[in-house]
């Protein structure tokens, strides 16, 4: 009997423990699942938040799209009108261009030699206070296709004689002589030329021609110096080590060229650079009688794209062009006199011909740039205005 009490009292107990343990099972499944629960809503909420933040990028990706579409649009439109204000400007350049000039040059260039000789001391009073900047390109008119890329043609400046000379390619030594613009127009290649030749070649483009002489430039071992040729005589009147150091090809786009000689209203002109002022061209005053240098400058220039150059009444004019030969332009001017400065000389272009200049020379005369540009004989004609209007 008290064996059966104590069975019956262990036992209780038991069940009584069995019960505590599922009790506290019990409440940690409910708790587990209410943390379950809670998740599962929490998902939810995350999914479909997720799905409208999706809605929205998608509707914001169709909007870009939309605009890059009418971005395209506007550009192809302004494209189309660029392209017609191009083919307009070619269609103006060449309606005011060629034709004109053609007929008008050629009765120009000899009534103007007529003029001179009859009106040199005139012409002279005039020149010497020359105030004459550029305004514009007025017309271009292309006279030949002769010899390589890279040359010089010019006319006898201030002599009066109407003859062309071609310089053919940048290490020669024999030009040829025409005996007027229209031997040079109708000969057929060089038939009708006289060959010079010259006792020394030439280096690169920097020649001019001027009262019956040559000058030109020679490359010595570690000097340049400037000869000076008599056309009539025949022989060298003089030649003069170019005094600077460690000279440096003048333009970066015609790196033959070490000095540039230009003649313009007030004589002869050195274009050069050395390692001094490297990234600048350099100008010098010549004595066209004894080679003299009367003054130099330190322009502020770049040679970096620079094509060639020119001088009209004491002012440098900088021609620019891409290493892909695009459409040349006056982009830097210096004057000698501190009349123009950068910022009021105009950015001229030159006609759009995808060429590149491998010389450009002013004739005061006829206020005419010869132009050689990839084997082309080309005339540019200028429109000048005086340098205080501006
Ligand atoms: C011009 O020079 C090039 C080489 O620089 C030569 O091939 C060509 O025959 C020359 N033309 C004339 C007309 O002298």
């Amino acid at each position: 009997m008290r064996a059966l009490v104590v069975f019956v009292t262990l036992a209780c107990f038991a069940s009584a423990q069995h019960q505590a343990l599922i009790d506290y099972l019990e409440r940690r499944l409910l708790a587990i699942e209410d943390r379950i629960s809670l998740w599962h809503e929490q998902t939810n909420r995350y999914a479909s938040e997720l799905r409208e933040l999706k809605q929205q990028m998608v509707a914001q990706l169709e909007n870009l799209d939309k605009e890059k579409e009418t971005l395209r649009m506007n550009l192809d439109s302004v494209g189309t009108r660029v392209d017609r204000v191009e083919r307009e400007m070619d269609y103006l350049e060449v309606q005011n261009g060629a034709q004109p000039c053609v007929d008008v040059d050629d009765k120009l260039l000899e009534q103007q030699v007529t003029l001179v000789k009859e009106k040199n001391k005139a012409k002279y009073a005039k020149l010497s206070d020359c105030r004459d900047m550029i305004s514009n390109i007025k017309a271009m008119k292309i006279l030949k296709r002769l010899g390589g890329s890279k040359g010089v043609w010019i006319k006898d400046v201030s002599s009066g004689s109407g003859k062309v000379y071609i310089f053919n390619g940048t290490d020669e030594d024999t030009i040829h002589e025409f005996a007027s613009v229209h031997d040079f127009t109708s000969s057929p290649g060089t038939s009708l030329a006289k060959l010079l030749k010259l006792p020394f070649a030439w280096k690169g483009t920097g020649h001019v021609i001027y009262n019956s002489h040559v000058y030109y430039v020679k490359e010595e071992v570690e000097e340049l110096m400037v000869v000076k040729y008599n056309l009539k005589s025949g022989s060298v009147a003089d030649s003069a080590v170019f005094p600077v150091q460690d000279h440096l090809p003048v333009y970066s786009l015609t790196p033959e060229t070490v000095i540039d000689l230009a003649v313009d209203e007030e004589g002869l002109w050195a274009i050069y650079a050395t390692r001094q002022h490297e990234r600048h061209i350099s100008l010098a005053k010549m004595d066209a009688n004894t080679l003299d240098i009367e003054q130099m400058w330190d322009t502020t220039c770049p040679r970096e794209n620079a094509e060639a150059a020119f001088v009209i009444c004491g002012t440098l004019y900088v021609v620019y062009n891409t290493k892909q030969p695009g459409r040349s332009r006056v982009q830097c001017v210096f004057d000698v006199n501190d009349m123009v400065t950068n910022d009021d000389a105009p950015l001229v272009y030159f006609p759009k011909r995808y060429g590149a200049h491998s010389s450009l020379k002013y004739n005061p005369l006829e206020q005419l740039l010869y132009a050689w540009d990839d084997g082309y004989q080309i005339l540019y004609k200028l429109v000048m205005k005086k340098k205080l209007e501006i």
